[in-house]
């Protein structure tokens, strides 16, 4: 396999510190402060603030999604049509989606990317992570050669990132891989964004890097679209 200089940990993993009532509390309390914080100023374009906030919030969405499979079909789906030996999933949290990757016996590398370590802490903890590397380099620095993956997943992650930043994110998943998985915040959530969850209008973007829309469809309120680069 080869390596890019991303690399925290892959292979046996590593122990994530379990929740102690007193730091449950704080994490708590600062998770509202830096709400409010966002509410009222610009704080959340602000990367290391943003890093605070997902790395404070890991656990909690590990209890509430972590187990969640109800992606799992349309997921599996992609992945047999694409036939991918290379994955990554960014903003991959505490590798909910791990164990579909690993069912498919075709895939050879599964990268797990996200911006807070104590998610990718838990990620490597439950699943070991055997057949990759776990990063949290943020996405536009991502340093892997012109389509090195052959699909990218991204779910409900480009939602958190500012509009500031989002071209730029797009145009790396667009140089690095052959086919992006997206499902994200968009009208048919029937949810307002908030400070740190933004609507996208990801189709223009998308196609501005040369790419189409090949698949799109529906999962409850959500709306999922299989983008693909033109020659692919
Ligand atoms: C709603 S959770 C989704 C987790 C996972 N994709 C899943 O489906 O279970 C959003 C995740 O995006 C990560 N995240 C937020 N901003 C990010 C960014 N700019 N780059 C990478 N990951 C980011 C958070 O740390 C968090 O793990």
């Amino acid at each position: 396999m080869v390596e890019f200089g991303n690399e925290i940990f892959g292979g046996s993993g590593r122990s994530a510190r379990m929740p102690r009532s007193g730091a449950y509390f704080m994490r708590r309390t600062l998770v509202r402060l830096l709400l409010l914080l966002f509410r009222h100023t610009p704080a959340y374009t602000f990367p290391l603030l943003r890093r605070l906030y997902w790395n404070l919030q890991a656990e909690a969405i590990n209890s509430r999604w972590g187990r969640s499979e109800a992606d799992y079909v349309v997921i599996g789906r992609i992945i047999a049509l694409v036939a991918p030996e290379r994955i990554l999933d960014v903003g991959c949290g505490s590798g909910r989606l791990y164990p579909l990757y690993q069912s498919f016996p075709f895939i050879r590398e599964i990268w797990g990317q996200d911006i807070a370590r104590s998610a990718l802490e838990l990620a490597a903890t439950l699943h070991g992570w055997p057949k990759g590397r776990l990063v949290d380099t943020p996405i536009p620095q991502l340093a892997f050669p012109d389509r090195y993956f052959d699909l990218v997943i991204s779910h409900r992650v480009l939602q958190h990132i500012p509009p500031g930043e989002i071209v730029q994110t797009v145009r790396t998943l667009c140089r690095i891989s052959r086919f992006v998985y997206i499902n994200e915040l968009q009208d048919s959530d029937q949810m307002p964004p908030t400070p740190y969850m933004f609507k996208h209008d990801y189709v223009p973007i998308f196609t501005r890097f040369g790419f189409r829309v090949k698949e799109s469809g529906h999962l409850g309120k959500q709306t999922w679209f299989l983008f693909a680069a033109q020659q692919a």
